[in-house]
């Protein structure tokens, strides 16, 4: 990895709701799509065209991060799915590919009207917070079963989940070391414990569930290490959690910003899915990802050596008026919505059509039983970087 001694210049959060953050890659975007911070020396891409070259080409732009973990703490990220490159990429995506297609999280979606119809009728007296009665606990529950993961030990992710996000807000953007405070370091180890336990049960009697396959899968004819089963699992919890619970705070904040928009899709349920498309591009949940090159190599105009960190923009990316007209404008009407909100190339997310399903039957339900829901004070944003969503969101709705 290259040795930098001066500190990246580190881009705002979207604790602001994302002003200050579009504004600075504006800035930065203004002089060309790809821009090296001489400081730090990661190079940043912003550009579709460019992104969309970095993260379909995994030979030369690496994914494997694992070595940011700090030796003290269990590798989180070593043979998780998203850190892992090519060859042995695919072999471990079909481990799970089959448990992620359209057509068998279809079969998901009489739980997930369940779950949310149950979580929603806690709700009573004209008020209440999003994101603790409905976007965190609904993905929970739903990714905590298909790992199949007693629902009792929810507490328990929620702590992780908060630990993952305290660990994302104290990272730096460009650089290839994760900080890892005492409290973070201890639910990693907990983590660990509980879900290297669970893969053991699940080794002697297997079910059928996620952790089933995970913990008796093989990869070129050697079972994954306890490590391994670790990493990929909570990768799972995580990615297929935190990020839904982000896209679906995002929406009911576009929704309220966007009268017209909440209008027609309330109108046409068969509008959903397009609002929802709109609402990840304009505010993507994951705003970045990191690859670290292999090779010299180039990227637009700019030499990148061996060694070097870039960021690939999503959120730059998904506002290219090269590619969508009036990139600033929320438009649910756009032609082609080609966002890059859950990547591209080989890593695009496997969790994609499960995201979409639990957005898109929540969304149908909370339009049915509040006819007029609204915003009932400011939303507080998270302030890690690379994500870009609510941590609270309070609504109001008249009581018939
Ligand atoms: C990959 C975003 C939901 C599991 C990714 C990537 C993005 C992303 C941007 C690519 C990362 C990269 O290339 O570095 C999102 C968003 C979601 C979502 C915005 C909102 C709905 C889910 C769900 C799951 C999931 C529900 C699982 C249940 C994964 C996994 C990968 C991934 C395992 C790695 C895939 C690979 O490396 O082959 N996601 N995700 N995601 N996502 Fe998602």
């Amino acid at each position: 990895m290259t040795d930098h001694s001066t500190a990246a210049e580190q881009p705002p959060t979207t604790e602001d709701g994302g002003a200050a953050l579009l504004r600075w890659l504006r800035e930065k975007g203004a002089h060309g799509p790809v821009w090296r911070d001489e400081e730090g020396g990661a190079v940043h891409v912003f550009s579709h065209e460019h992104a969309g070259k970095v993260l379909a080409d995994p030979k030369t732009f690496s994914s494997d991060m694992s070595a940011a973990v700090p030796d003290d703490v269990p590798n989180f990220i070593e043979g998780s799915l998203a850190t892992t490159d090519p060859p042995r990429h695919r072999k471990l995506r079909q481990v799970v590919t089959d448990a992620f297609t359209a057509k068998t999280v279809a079969s998901l979606e009489p739980r997930i009207v369940e779950v949310t119809n149950q979580l929603l009728d806690h709700v009573s007296g004209g008020e209440f917070e999003f994101v603790e009665t409905l976007s965190n606990p609904l993905p929970v529950t739903v990714i905590a079963e298909l790992l199949g993961i007693p629902i009792s030990d929810q507490p328990k992710f929620r702590r992780w989940a908060e630990a993952a996000i305290t660990a994302t807000a104290e990272a730096q953007v460009g650089e290839a070391e994760f900080q890892i405070n005492e409290w973070v370091a201890d639910q990693v180890r907990e983590m660990q414990e509980y879900l290297t336990d669970h893969a053991e049960r699940r080794r002697k009697e297997p079910t059928g569930d996620l952790m089933s396959r995970l913990a008796n899968a093989e990869v070129d004819g050697t079972r994954l290490t306890d490590n391994q089963v670790f990493s990929f699992a909570a990768d799972l919890l995580f990615a297929g959690h935190i990020t839904t619970t982000m896209l679906l705070g995002n929406t009911l904040l576009s929704l309220d910003e966007n009268p017209a928009a909440a209008v027609a899709v309330r109108a046409d349920r068969s509008r959903l899915p397009d609002l929802i498309e709109e609402v990840l591009r304009y505010r993507p949940p994951v705003t970045l990802t990191h690859r670290l090159t292999r090779q010299d190599t180039t990227v637009g105009d700019l030499d990148v050596p061996a060694g070097s960190l870039v960021v690939a923009w999503i959120i730059s990316a998904n506002r290219d008026e090269q590619r969508f007209p009036n990139p600033d404008v929320f438009d649910i009407d756009r032609a082609s919505n080609p966002h890059m909100s859950f990547g591209h190339g080989i890593h695009f997310c496997i969790g994609a059509p499960l995201g979409r399903l639990e957005a898109r039957l929540a969304l149908n339900i909370i339009l049915d039983r509040f006819p007029d829901l609204a915003l009932a004070g400011k939303p507080d944003y998270l302030a890690a970087p690379g994500l870009f969503g609510v941590q609270t969101l309070p609504l109001r709705y008249t009581e018939a």
